[in-house]
């Protein structure tokens, strides 16, 4: 049986991956940081739900306590993400920046490091991170990808950490496998708005490739980015 961990599991492409991995037949924890919609989602799912918040360690420390006293866990998906939407307004200053980093980037490595011990007791440890192709350099210099016309400074920069994150783990701890994904352009609500405001393809399309990840069997790869059409250049 292999136990799962979505961060930011109660709305988007979390939610969609905890959906694929629970009929996938992964006991899945959907962890969300507000309660009411977190228990909303992993019931609607028939998952369970731990109370996570990523930018918070005494909450991180909390959610895994009690992940161990259930049993452990095999699989970590860091996915809880933001973005600050300056084409509405939004303030780029320090503290704005700061929460972006806190989240998508800090709190990778503050669920990782919480989670750490547990996945070393698993045989096939595995961890996603969910990052994008706007920290690719790779793909912001690309003329035919999406992310060299979109200027995105403070959440494309933390999503760049979130790719060396992800290298520096797979090289710090070979043995359980880091890899990052590029989910693609999807229909949330990140940057704020309603469900669906972001343009894009629909969250269970993308969920897909981030479920496939979260699937690799014991010799898979690790410290790689990958995205639907394979691996995503950094
Ligand atoms: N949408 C895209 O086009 C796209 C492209 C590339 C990568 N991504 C990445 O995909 C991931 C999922 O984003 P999404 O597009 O599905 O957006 P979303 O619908 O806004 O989902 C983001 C999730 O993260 C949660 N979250 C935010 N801050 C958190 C915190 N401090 N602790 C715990 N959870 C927190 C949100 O919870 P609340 O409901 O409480 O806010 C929500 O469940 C993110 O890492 C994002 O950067 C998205």
């Amino acid at each position: 049986m292999t136990t799962t961990l979505i961060t930011g599991g109660n709305a988007g492409i979390g939610k969609e991956t905890a959906r694929l991995l629970a009929a996938a037949g992964h006991t899945v924890y959907l962890g969300a940081r507000e309660e009411a919609r977190g228990r909303a989602a992993a019931e609607e799912l028939g998952v369970r739900f731990v109370r996570l918040d990523v930018t918070d360690d005494a909450s991180v420390a909390a959610a895994l306590a009690e992940l161990e006293a259930a049993g452990g866990l095999d699989v970590l998906i860091n996915n809880a993400g933001i973005a600050i939407r300056t084409d509405t307004g939004e303030a780029l200053d320090g503290p704005s920046v700061l929460a972006v980093f806190d989240t998508n980037a800090v709190g990778v490595i503050r669920v990782t490091e919480a989670a750490l011990s547990l996945l070393r007791r698993s045989e096939n440890p595995v961890v996603v991170n969910v990052s994008s192709a706007l920290g690719s350099f790779w793909a912001t210099h690309e003329p035919s990808r999406p992310a060299a016309h979109f200027p995105s400074i403070a959440y494309g920069s933390s999503k760049a950490a979130v790719s060396m994150i992800t290298v520096q783990y797979a090289k710090a701890v070979p043995e359980v496998k880091f890899n990052a994904v590029e989910p693609g352009i999807t229909a949330t609500r990140l940057g704020g708005g309603d469900p669906g405001s972001h343009p894009g393809r629909p969250a269970e399309v993308s969920a897909k490739i981030v479920a496939e990840l979260a699937c690799l069997k014991a010799d898979g790869p690790t410290g790689t980015f990958r995205e639907d059409g394979g691996v995503l250049a950094w």
